[in-house]
């Protein structure tokens, strides 16, 4: 094994003279005049578990087969563990690729399917079984190791699969969605699973997903990409907390955008006015102009719902609730504000002693000046 995994309290990618495990440079990806991967630069850490989220088509697959060799990039250049890979083979590689449409040996058990990459490397027979036995330990199948897979569910296939790719123990793992077979309830229980292997393997793993929830339950990092670049590399709640453009902020979790200029810039204070919600109070923010166009990004969470007026809040409008869903811990809402605007704001349902706010009630929605993000793009 190659050292610990990253113990939760360690962020090399904090730490500017930390190594990176895995670095790409400036790569790009061309399939004939299309640019399917574009001048991505990227650093991962060993023991990461760094997610790919992005809609279909962004390059998520193509990224990570070159990182797996099986794609040469057009432009720039990948290092993993100090070596540069332009000329080493996938099979050279201390990689191993779990592809989006995986193929499982449909003629041979599942434990075979498990055991057969060791088998190839002239591992003994014995031992290629024990350690098969032990990945089909881990992701819960050790009773259907003698089944083929034409017997196992789609989401059962899928953790074949994962054990194959885990069983060499190779120190970067790619898994391009690796869970897309599973149902709600088991792709959340595998997702922890699958923490729980990369803290036990100490294996870095990079996870190719579209769902937004996995990449923030698994990730040390995400990456979020778009029309083939990287919009923004952070930690989960970096990037749920301070996205960095529109398209970042609207595609982790729920946001609401008002467009605005900005007004006047006091040392503490900056004003911006919106057509959807007049003047705005919200902190200042370096690099910004006067006269500027802006977005204001704030999440539903951070606005307050209250039947009387909020004191000392700069920003509270009154409006009607339009609409109302409960969802047990919480409660979401639509609020029409007399500018047309539409609110959404979401409240957690505590005991409280007052009835809860409902449909077609006045009431007032606050938000403090530090729940707005300004985005420029
Ligand atoms: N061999 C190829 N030749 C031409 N275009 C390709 C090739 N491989 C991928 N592309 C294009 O590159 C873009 C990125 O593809 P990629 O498979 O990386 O997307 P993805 O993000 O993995 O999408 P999905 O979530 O649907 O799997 C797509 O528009 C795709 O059509
Ligand atoms: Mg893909």
């Amino acid at each position: 094994m190659d050292g610990p995994a990253i113990a939760a309290d360690t962020k090399p990618w904090r730490d500017p003279s930390a190594n990176p495990f895995i670095s790409v440079r400036g790569v790009t990806k061309r399939f004939g005049d299309f640019t399917a991967v574009s001048n991505v630069d990227l650093d991962i850490f060993k023991g990461e578990l760094f997610c790919l989220l992005g809609e279909s088509g962004c390059g998520k697959s193509t990224l990570l087969r070159m990182l797996a060799g099986f794609e040469q990039p057009t432009e720039g250049s990948i290092r993993i563990d100090g070596e540069d890979m332009a000329r080493v083979p996938p099979d050279r590689r201390p990689t191993n690729m779990m592809f989006q449409s995986y193929a499982l040996f449909p003629h041979m058990t599942v434990e075979k399917n498990v055991a057969y990459g060791l088998l190839r490397e002239g591992m003994k027979k014995s031992d290629a079984y024990a350690k098969a036995a032990e990945m089909l330990r881990m992701v819960k199948l050790e009773k259907l190791a003698r089944r083929k897979p034409d017997q196992l569910s789609g989401g059962q296939r899928q953790r074949v699969a994962l054990a194959r790719s885990l069983v060499k123990r190779p120190k970067l793992l790619l898994l391009d969605e690796p869970l897309g077979a599973l149902d709600k309830k088991l792709r959340e229980e595998t997702q922890f699973e699958l923490i729980k292997i990369q803290e036990t393997l100490g294996v870095t793993f990079i996870v190719v997903t579209h769902d937004q929830d996995e990449a923030m339950t698994l990730a040390t990092r995400i990456g979020v990409m778009k029309d083939g670049i990287i919009e923004q590399i952070g930690e989960p709640r970096e990037i749920y907390e301070t996205p960095r453009s529109r398209f970042v902020a609207d595609f982790i979790g729920t946001v609401n955008l008002f467009e605005g200029v900005v007004e006047a810039a006091a040392p503490d204070m900056m004003r911006i006015a919106t057509p959807d919600l007049g003047d705005v109070m919200v902190l200042p923010q370096e690099g910004l102009t006067r006269g500027q166009t802006i977005w204001g990004a704030v999440r539903p969470e951070r606005f307050a719902l209250t039947r009387k007026r909020p004191e000392d809040m700069p920003n509270a409008w009154e409006g009607v609730v339009e609409e109302m869903g409960y969802i047990g811990h919480m409660s979401q809402y639509r609020v029409r504000l007399p500018s047309g605007a539409l609110i959404r704001a979401s409240q957690s349902n505590r005991l409280r002693e007052e009835a809860p706010i409902s449909w077609d009630e006045k009431v007032w929605i606050s938000v403090p000046p530090a729940a707005f993000r300004v985005l420029t793009e």
